[in-house]
């Protein structure tokens, strides 16, 4: 596509989305509380599955807090060097209030964790890339789903809610922009037009493999590409302790 083609579909919102990069090393100062606050009640007009609005934001600044969620996620240092810590909640035990409310029991399934999964997705993403609109730096933490009672427990979080993932935040060391881009699939390997394409994906898996180790020798990480690692990591399930942590704390999976 031309350029100029490009920048008539430009908007601040592509823009932002274009130079999208996880940020895991911050400088030493603050993000203004107004910021945040403009960040996460923006994120707020996220979607929300029937307007049930299943998810919690928690914001955690204290730096004692966040040293024992780095340690729960797998010694993840940047949650203790960054400015802020923002975990996404799925979060039933609303719903489940509302329905007492009315003299009705909450009937919970896969659905209602899914719904409340998904709700607690989107409003992150609505909030990293608004964050990423001011030139904050952010990144997403699964890591928070390794021991997800030991992080109610520290959160205080009531039964029907648990992590989704959390974000680190604050000023990055490296500008955005300036970073080198994480390069993506080729596009027609994820987007498919009216029906799912039947091409065989190796020959573009291949190719992608030999970007992205590109991409990593640049930066003088000794990472192996794509496939590989992703073969090796999944040959077993990954948090086989998840489903039953999550039944514990009050999630349903039929
Ligand atoms: C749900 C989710 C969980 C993630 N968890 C972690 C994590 O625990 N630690 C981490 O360093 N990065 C984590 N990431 C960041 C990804 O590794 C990153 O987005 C991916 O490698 C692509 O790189 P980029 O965001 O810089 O383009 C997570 C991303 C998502 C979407």
């Amino acid at each position: 596509m031309s350029r100029e083609k490009i920048d008539l579909y430009e908007t601040a919102v592509t823009e932002t989305l274009n130079q999208h990069a996880s940020v895991r090393a911050f400088i030493d100062k603050p993000v203004p509380d107004e910021m945040l606050n403009a960040i996460l009640n923006a994120a707020r007009r996220s979607p929300t599955s029937s307007n049930m609005q299943t998810y919690s934001i928690i914001v955690v600044r204290s730096p004692e807090t966040r040293r024992k969620l780095a340690e729960l996620a797998g010694n993840q240092d940047h949650i203790e060097q960054c400015d802020l810590f923002i975990g996404f909640l799925a979060d039933l035990n609303r719903l489940g209030i509302a329905s007492e409310m009315h003299g009705q029991p909450l009937a919970k399934s896969l659905e209602s964790t899914l719904v409340a999964t998904v709700d607690a997705a989107l409003v992150g993403m609505s909030v990293q890339t608004a964050a990423e609109s001011f030139g904050l730096g952010a990144v997403m933490i699964g890591g928070m789903r390794n021991h997800p009672q030991e992080v109610a427990d520290l959160l205080g979080f009531s039964p029907g809610v648990y992590m989704v993932f959390g974000m680190s935040m604050g000023w990055p060391q490296e500008e955005l922009g300036a970073k080198p881009l994480k390069p993506r699939l080729p596009e027609s390997l994820v987007i498919h037009h009216e029906q799912y394409s039947q091409d065989d994906p190796r020959p573009l898996i291949e190719a992608y493999d030999a970007d992205l180790a590109a991409f990593y020798g640049q930066r003088n990480q000794h990472t192996a590409a794509w496939s590989g690692p992703i073969a090796k990591r999944l040959q077993k399930p990954s948090r086989p302790h998840l489903r039953r942590a999550l039944e514990v704390m009050g999630f349903h999976f039929d």
